[in-house]
């Protein structure tokens, strides 16, 4: 924040204490916070004309609500304090919407900031105070806001490459070119009074001035489809200017623009992605000064480039080699001698779409000290991180001029104690640093990433301590939501696990792994884990992003693809069913869970062609053709390699896999047109859909409720995705438990698969089955990786099984996340905090925890975008005891499990006399109540004997 938003926030909240002193009596008992813009926190540079604003309220009283806002929009905060607002004053809004409320005001500008506040008026009309202050920066909102040149300096002839010296480049590595630097100096007259830079690159960019690097961004401007768009990113400069000389600078890397991605990513490949080899930067930085003058700096011919700096060479997959002697000090401050260096290039635009990266970026989000050293090999250690994390090392050593010392990254290790690296295929996660001989020199890379437990050092000339290194995990950074706890540590650990397994994998996308040659927006995956992603973080941003490369990705014909990006490649890969319907799915439970009309619209006619496109070519509904590479409930019992396990039987047909997704996402297609006021396209999916059910009923469903290939998966999704008639439904649930005890209680279902089975036995009333699984440690299982040292989700169930080691070096990742999925189910069924589908966004939901298995407590929040949900319950002494938060401005419905549910109190009363509680339905079981906002603590007659 600048020092000038400073003084005036503490301006304001003088005023607001007065407000507060002189009108306490009038107000309303509520707290107005967490405001947000776009779902972020004052986010700046968005290039959304008409945001959405959300925010949330806070009181001591139960069973409050918003009757009414009002919102005040200011180009300066002294507007807003005299409670007006020259950009929009939504007056008194009759209305209990407090998120996705939209701008509604004046025309707003590029590059502009602007201020709001909010009041609202509680159920009995009374108004609440004014929220403080928060804000919002748009970016360049047109093309023509962009004066800036695209610049880059290249070593030696244009594109040329440095020598093959094997010094410098990860073994077998064909040489890439150094980071280019490009820099400028300019004078200002005064002091800034705003600074804004908005910048971007083709490749990876790191900015700084005056010595010190811009933000917090890494491997910036992360991943689009750059043939047709890159994302800008706004940074608020202000401080880090001073009147008199200034130094702009910036180092470029190669990044997925130019270097190796996917499994196709072999080294050849190199600057054939996108179909170009130069790093090209673009930069403007707006300044206005305290003497009320403008200044822009613009990347253009007046800057200086130089090609022969440290960074010898970086690729996302091989590594990152950095040489110190090299260096050169000052080259990002004022007074450094740039007359040698040369004039820069000047690229033509590329004619792609300039977009502002709205979402979170990549940022370091933890700095882990290893836990332990081993020395495999004489000079050659190892250290173990004690997690497996997606980012690289920080290293400090002390080294004569020259010591090359190379890192490898893993990770496992071998069953001799060395690296474990063949699963990382072509990805040779390789960084090598030469030292200049300095004192406590400090090594850090930041255009490569690794997956890694483990890192091998080699070259050193002694035996390192631990605190040489620090393991750097970088990840894209939306705010965590959730949390889970309870009285199995190996479930807090899963749980643990699969947040790790998150965080490794979201950097620009959402990948299936990080660490060997692949690392793609793998759809299928997305789409299986996109509702556990949004318990545990603010993934409304981050996805619809996502989105927009697959609308980007899908081809005119209507094919989804199954990764995005999808750069346009020899081998396309598209519409496999399970993994092209995430262009559905993924959108729908933004929709869901964060009540976003605008993602339906956007995606809406997407997701039509897509559909139209399979209907026309399967005629008779049953999805066959164009399946692409028909993966299938992708890595389902069929692939475990292990003696005592079935060979086969756990695979659901091709066939009846793809149509059960044909059904069910034309069900979200005729959704989305019925949410977007569609009604004759609403009920013509309406019709596809049911007759797609029908075709799948007639084509794989017999009499007895058996369904072709009679697999768990068949059973599971078929009951899910409401394929059967009502009448086989009980008949097919009897087919799956039979196949879960032909397999001796253990699962075989696959990626797709695995949680619906777990959530249709929850549904089914056999929790029990699911907390089984949940808690065996018998392969396959969650627990049984862990047994062997997981921590993160691995790929497969048998990754490394005791006896046998490894599985498939062709694919075998310990950092992916789809059968970590389950934490959807550990939210729904262990602390109960559910969705109700027809009050989206957690406007009303659902409260229903069911305990089971070896659990006598457990605890956690979500925080929905409409305030925190808290669900804490234990069992104690025969009773079930459960402490509950449901936000302001929403209600749920709460399930009390109890052996007399008649007997259940609230604070002690009897619950239905408790405030802000109403009786909702009553079984032997269990009592129902719907409550109100507010902080409540049921207690009910129940016995422990009911687990299991
Ligand atoms: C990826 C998966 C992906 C799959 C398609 C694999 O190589 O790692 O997670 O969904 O390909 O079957």
């Amino acid at each position: 924040m600048t020092r000038h938003k400073g003084i005036i926030l503490l301006y304001f909240n003088f005023l607001s204490i007065l407000f507060l002193t002189t009108n306490c009596e009038r107000s309303a008992e509520i707290h107005i916070a967490d405001l947000r813009c776009e779902y972020r926190k004052e986010p700046l540079g968005i290039d959304e004309r008409h945001p959405r604003f959300s925010w949330i309220m806070e009181s001591e009283e139960r069973d409050q609500t918003q009757s009414a806002y009002r919102i005040l929009v200011a180009t300066n905060p002294g507007i807003l304090s005299k409670e007006e607002g020259d950009m929009w004053d939504s007056g008194k809004t009759i209305s209990d919407r407090s998120i996705q409320v939209e701008y509604s005001g004046k025309e707003l500008e590029s590059n502009t900031t602007y201020y709001w506040k909010v009041m609202i008026w509680d159920k009995a009309d009374r108004p609440s105070p004014w929220s403080t202050l928060s804000s919002w920066s748009m970016g360049l909102l047109d093309k023509s806001n962009w004066q800036a040149k695209w610049i880059g300096i290249e070593y030696g002839e244009k594109g040329s490459r440095i020598p093959d010296d094997p010094l410098l480049t990860p073994r077998g590595t064909p040489p890439g070119t150094p980071s280019p630097i490009v820099r400028k100096t300019f004078q200002l007259g005064s002091e800034a009074k705003r600074a804004m830079v908005y910048a971007t690159a083709l490749g990876l960019y790191e900015l700084h001035i005056n010595g010190e690097k811009v933000g917090d961004h890494l491997l910036a401007p992360e991943w689009t489809d750059y043939s047709k768009r890159v994302q800008y990113q706004t940074y608020d400069v202000t401080d880090m200017l001073k009147p008199g000389e200034n130094t702009i600078a910036a180092v470029l890397g190669d990044g997925w623009y130019i270097g190796t991605f996917g499994q196709w990513g072999d080294d050849a490949r190199r600057g054939k992605n996108y179909g170009s080899l130069e790093r090209k930067f673009l930069l403007q930085l707006d300044i206005q000064t305290v003497d009320g003058a403008s200044t822009e700096v613009l990347s253009d011919e007046s800057w200086r480039g130089y090609y022969d700096g440290p960074v010898r060479f970086a690729d996302m997959f091989l590594g990152e080699t950095i040489d110190a002697r090299k260096n050169i000090p000052g080259w990002d401050s004022p007074g450094f001698d740039d007359s040698k260096w040369k004039e820069v290039e000047i690229f033509p635009d590329p004619g792609i779409e300039l977009v502002a990266q709205m979402h979170e970026p990549i940022r370091v989000i933890d700095t882990l000290t290893p836990v332990i050293i081993t020395e495999p090999e004489p000079g050659v250690y190892i250290f173990d991180l004690g997690q497996n994390i997606t980012g690289w090392c920080r290293m400090v050593v002390n080294e004569p001029e020259g010591t090359k010392i190379l890192l490898r990254h893993g990770e496992r290790l071998t069953e001799e104690g060395g690296l474990y690296t063949q699963n990382l295929r072509r990805a040779k996660q390789e960084d090598i640093f030469i030292t200049s001989g300095e004192r406590d020199e400090l090594f850090e890379p930041r255009f490569t990433n690794h997956g890694f437990q483990y890192v091998e050092i080699s070259g050193l000339s002694r035996k390192p301590e631990l605190s040489m290194i620090a393991g750097i995990a970088i990840s894209s950074d939306p705010e965590q939501t959730g949390s889970f706890e309870c009285s199995n540590k190996e479930l807090n650990q899963l749980w643990s696990n699969i947040l790790w397994t998150q965080k490794d994998n979201q950097h620009g996308i959402p990948t299936d792994c990080p660490q060997r040659d692949e690392r793609m927006g793998w759809m299928g995956d997305a789409l299986v884990f996109a509702q556990t992603a949004i318990y545990n973080m603010n993934m409304a941003p981050f996805y619809s992003k996502w989105i927009q490369d697959i609308r980007d990705a899908q081809t005119a014909e209507g094919k989804f693809a199954d990764f995005a990006p999808h750069p346009n490649w020899d081998k396309p890969h598209l519409n496999a069913p399970g993994w092209a319907d995430a262009g559905l799915v993924v959108p729908y439970r933004l929709y869901q869970n964060y009540d976003d009309l605008r993602v339906l619209e956007k995606q809406y006619q997407s997701a039509k062609k897509f559909i139209d496109f399979v209907h026309k070519n399967n005629a008779d509904l049953v999805w066959k053709n164009h399946v692409g590479n028909q993966y299938g409930d992708w890595l389902n019992g069929d692939l475990i390699d292990s003696d005592d396990y079935p060979e086969e039987g756990a695979a659901m047909p091709k066939e009846v896999f793809a149509t059960a997704y044909f059904a069910y996402s034309t069900r979200i297609l005729a959704e989305m047109a019925n949410l977007l006021g569609n009604n004759s396209d609403a009920e013509k999916y309406l019709m596809l859909a049911d007759s797609i059910r029908q075709a799948f009923i007639d084509s794989f469903v017999s009499g007895d409720g058996k369904i072709t290939g009679d697999t768990q998966a068949g059973y599971a999704i078929a009951l899910d995705f409401n394929l059967l008639p009502d009448n086989l439904k009980p008949l097919a649930l009897n087919h799956l438990l039979r196949r879960i005890s032909e397999y001796d209680g253990r699962l075989s279902t696959g990626f797709h698969s695995t949680v619906i089975m777990m959530k249709e036995l929850t549904s089914w009333g056999h929790t029990g089955i699911a907390y089984d699984l949940l808690e065996s440690h018998e392969l396959p299982s969650w627990l049984y990786p862990m047994d062997q040292g997981a921590t993160t989700i691995w790929e497969r169930w048998d990754g490394w099984v005791e006896g046998r080691g490894f599985q498939d070096i062709g694919m075998n990742s310990f950092n992916h996340y789809s059968f970590g999925s389950v934490a959807e189910w550990m939210y729904r069924t262990i602390l109960g905090i559910n969705l109700d589908e027809d009050h989206p966004g957690y406007k009303q939901f659902t409260v229903k925890p069911e305990p089971g298995g070896s659990l006598t407590w457990a605890k956690g929040e979500y925080h929905s975008i409409h305030g925190l949900i808290r669900c804490e319950w234990r069992i104690e002494d025969d009773h079930f005891i459960m402490g509950l938060t449901i936000p302001v401005n929403t209600r749920a419905i709460v399930h009390i499990p109890s052996d007399f549910p008649e007997s259940i109190t609230e604070g002690g009363l009897e619950a239905i006399h408790a405030p802000g509680v109403q009786s909702f339905g009553i079984d032997e079981n269990q009592g129902i109540f719907e409550i109100q906002s507010g902080t409540y603590q049921f207690e009910s007659k129940y016995s422990l004997r009911h687990n299991k």
